[in-house]
């Protein structure tokens, strides 16, 4: 089985590569796997090292956006799983310039390349449950009206739409997953969780946007990479599949727990002003998936802890980009520095 593997060096698609060469879920069986990734400041071939010496990996630094570079990976693959994306809210509302370019633009040219790809069976489009915008109760089925309200979660969903529409009119094989909050190991340190895990073992305040009732679903990366295999496997068509953690959780509580597991008081809360249109809370119907047969594995307290300790162990790969590149000094001024309240 031959696996395009979009935004293979970032987070996500980093934990799901390594799934498929250490053959830990059925879809591994064989797998052939070959990055595409455009190394922007989220990608890091450090996130490959631990199968970067198998043959069965090829990595091609290269942009989705790039037709030249598209085509002949796509007319390769078996699947494509597309992972690449811009995948920060914060980035997004403050240039959304490169979201448009790589989230739709370079969905459209894969899109494009799988169209007249020859032996393509599936098209994995990696959407989000951001598409659904702001759930004040319930929780959202797939069938339910996208009312994205940031440029990130607009660029997603104008992705997932487009993806199904290639599926409609042309056959491409997709399947379009949404999923919630993702953590883990060798999450880039400038999402909540890595970000607060880190200040504190810096010994750093961490800044809590508006009131700290925003409500996320926080899923495992390990339990992401099992129902997208499941999706491969078992998964139809022109269909969506919502993937949840069901694990739903309010910032202000999400940092308590991080503080206890870090041995902080509540004196490292730094109260900042809130992200504009912030999206109150995410929450997923995955009854869906389910009936395929998966579950989410991994319990938030035992993922947390080990999240932790990660980061704890593993400084050499969090403490250069944040102690030492000047870019992502700048991105945290930029975003940080006039919040305080
Ligand atoms: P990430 O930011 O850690 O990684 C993105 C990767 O894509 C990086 O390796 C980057 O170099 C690469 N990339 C960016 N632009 C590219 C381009 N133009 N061409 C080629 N490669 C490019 O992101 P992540 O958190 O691993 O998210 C992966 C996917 O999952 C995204 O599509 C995201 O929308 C989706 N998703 C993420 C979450 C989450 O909580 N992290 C939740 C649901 C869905
Ligand atoms: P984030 O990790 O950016 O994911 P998303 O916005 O895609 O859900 O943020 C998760 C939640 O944490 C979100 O409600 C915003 C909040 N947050 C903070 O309170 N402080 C921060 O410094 C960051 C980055 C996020």
């Amino acid at each position: 089985m031959k696996i395009l593997v979009t935004g293979g060096a970032g987070f996500i698609g980093s934990h799901y590569v390594r799934s498929l060469l250490q053959g830990r879920f059925p879809g591994g069986e064989g797998a052939e796997v070959t990055v595409l990734d455009k190394l922007t400041y989220a990608g890091n071939l450090a996130n490959l090292d631990p199968v970067k010496d198998d043959p069965r990996l090829r990595v091609v630094v290269g942009d989705i956006v790039d037709a030249e570079t598209v085509d002949p990976l796509v007319d390769w693959a078996d699947h494509v799983v597309h992972f690449a994306a811009e995948t920060h809210v914060d980035r997004s509302l403050q240039a959304a310039g490169e979201f448009i370019q790589t989230d739709v633009f370079g969905t459209f040219v894969l899109l494009e390349a799988a169209r007249r790809a020859p032996r393509l069976r599936r098209f994995i489009q990696i959407s989000t449950d951001e598409v659904y915008g702001s759930v004040p109760e319930g929780a959202s089925v797939e069938t339910d009206e996208l009312r994205p309200r940031n440029p990130y979660s607009a660029s997603k969903a104008a992705a997932d739409r487009l993806a199904y529409s290639y599926w409609a009119s042309y056959q491409v094989p997709v399947i379009v997953t949404r999923a919630s909050n993702n953590y883990g190991p060798n999450q880039f340190p400038e999402k909540v969780i890595p970000l607060f895990i880190t200040n504190l073992i810096e010994g750093h305040t961490v800044p809590l946007y508006g009131d700290g009732l925003n409500v996320r679903d926080w899923l495992h990366v390990d339990d992401h990479c099992r129902a997208v295999d499941m999706v491969i496997e078992r998964g139809i068509e022109g269909e969506v599949y919502n993937i949840g953690g069901g694990n739903e959780v309010r910032n202000v509580d999400l940092t308590h727990r991080l503080l206890e597991l870090l041995g902080a008081g509540s004196d490292m809360i730094q109260p900042v002003a809130d992200r504009v249109g912030h999206d109150r809370r995410y929450a997923l119907d995955t009854s869906k998936l389910r009936r395929l047969g998966w579950e989410p594995e991994v319990a938030f307290d035992e993922g947390l802890a080990r999240t932790v300790a990660w980061y704890r162990e593993n400084g050499w790969w969090w403490r250069p980009i944040k102690e030492q590149d000047p870019a992502f000094r700048a991105y945290y001024d930029a975003q940080y520095g006039s919040r305080t309240r």
